[in-house]
């Protein structure tokens, strides 16, 4: 199939090019052309294990353009990919959304032939039919279902491991109540060998917030009860891997930690409070989520505090990433961490594999080490993300303040606290 992108971040880019590896001609859109010369000079605007391999391997089913019209005049499926971030009051804040839905109209305007549109993006339930939908119509002069296809099609890779998960994905979501829009989503993903699960839009848009919504709840309550362990001296890892086994249960996204970060998970559940209060339903636990979430890097200083003084020392931060191998720093635990210990007149110094060029631009004057090796160097040091090669570090002799679970941290240093173990 011709297939549309709009938007090359980490769900465009792994979308498109995972489609191109299946077969399909690709055309990505994006309105930031340097992300696109990334994508014509073979390599993918996000860093995601085995991307650049594959965007490589393909190139040949890959072009690129800022002209959606152009784009559509040359396929016959359009995905929307844009971002979707929050507002200051929490709300979802759909500027991309809406600008993109207004070229797309102009585009489909012209288009002569049946053209269906997919929002992938993260977005509230009834966007897509009310807000993406009409203005579509209103551009384009056409009507949904008779003129052009519409529908929902929720992503639900993890960044890190997102081409694994595009291959391997549990379910493909396919919310539409237009027949074509659903053989067009099944023809696109009919080599994946994953259950489709059909429903309307509205319901598919649901789906994604409240899959994002518990994992994050599992994560804050893992947190909460690892608080309570840490300060009964018991190992919550051991306590959520005898819990895990129980297959109602299950084990994955069940481990605690100083919380969740990322581009998803914060400002979806963010957005769900502010959905729901809108409606007049109080999101009580939602908001206990977010507000364990935020106080758990706290925590961890706190630990830190125990054993060091810290005004005028020099803190060592390992990772900065919201997540290992990720280059993403959106909502990163880092970012807390470190502007509390300059707030607190520490003097810092970070090491991360992939994310110090982002972090650069939040935080140009604290200092950035060449390799983890040079971090090893503070007073004391505090790992933020579980990168594999922070397992390899010598931390003998060290102070170490852990909220990730590095277990050679635990058997080397000379003070060690893991934040709820
Ligand atoms: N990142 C994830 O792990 C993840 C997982 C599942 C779902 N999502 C959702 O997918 C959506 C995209 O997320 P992301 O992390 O890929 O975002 P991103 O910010 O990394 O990328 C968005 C891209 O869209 C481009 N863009 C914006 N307006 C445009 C327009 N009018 N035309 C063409 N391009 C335009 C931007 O330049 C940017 O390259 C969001 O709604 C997000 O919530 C993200």
């Amino acid at each position: 199939m011709k297939i549309s992108i709009i938007g090359t971040g980490y769900v465009g880019s792994v979308t498109g090019i995972c489609l191109a590896e299946m077969g399909h001609q690709i055309h990505f859109v994006d309105i930031d052309q340097a992300k696109l010369d990334m994508i014509n000079s073979g390599r993918s605007p996000v860093f995601e294990p085995d991307l650049d391999d594959l965007l490589l391997k393909n190139r040949e089913r890959i072009t690129t353009t800022t002209d959606i019209a152009k784009a559509i005049r040359q396929t016959t499926l359009t995905i929307i990919c844009v971002g979707t971030p929050q507002n200051p009051d929490g709300s979802s804040d759909l500027r991309f959304i809406i600008d993109a839905a207004h070229s797309l109209g102009k585009g489909l305007k012209k288009d002569q032939k049946y053209h269906t549109v997919i929002v992938k993006s993260t977005v509230l339930p009834g966007t897509t039919s009310t807000v993406v939908q009409p203005i579509l119509e209103k551009e384009s002069g056409k009507l949904a279902i008779k003129d052009f296809g519409i529908g929902s099609n929720p992503e639900f890779l993890k960044e890190g491991s997102a081409v694994h998960d595009f291959f391997h994905t549990d379910r493909i979501v396919i919310g539409t109540n237009d027949p074509k829009t659903k053989d067009a989503l099944k023809a696109l993903y009919k080599s994946l060998h994953a259950p489709f699960f059909n429903t309307d839009i509205k319901t598919a848009e649901m789906i994604k917030y409240v899959s994002n919504a518990f994992l994050a709840t599992k994560i804050s309550f893992a947190n909460e009860i690892g608080n309570l362990c840490k300060l009964n001296e018991i190992n919550s890892y051991e306590v959520f891997r005898g819990v895990g086994m129980d297959s109602r249960i299950n084990p994955h996204f069940f481990r605690s930690g100083i919380g969740f970060g990322g581009s998803c998970f914060p400002k979806d559940i963010r957005a769900l409070i502010s959905f729901s209060e809108s409606k007049g339903v109080e999101p009580r636990i939602l908001k206990a989520v977010i507000r364990t979430n935020d106080e758990q890097p706290q925590k961890l200083i706190a630990l830190l505090k125990k054993h060091l003084d810290i005004k005028g020392k020099k803190i060592g931060i390992l990772g900065l990433s919201f997540k290992p191998d990720s280059d993403d720093i959106r909502e990163s635990r880092a970012i807390p961490i470190v502007l509390t210990l300059l707030h607190e007149g520490a003097e810092i110094i970070v090491y991360d594999p992939m994310a110090m060029p982002a972090f650069k631009n939040l935080f140009p004057g604290i200092s950035y080490a060449r390799s983890s090796d040079d971090v090893l160097k503070s007073d004391a040091i505090m790992i933020i993300t579980e990168w594999q090669e922070f397992s390899n570090l010598n931390y003998t002799g060290k102070l170490v303040i852990d909220g990730r679970k590095v277990n050679k941290a635990g058997r080397e240093a000379t003070i060690y606290e893991g934040i709820c173990w």
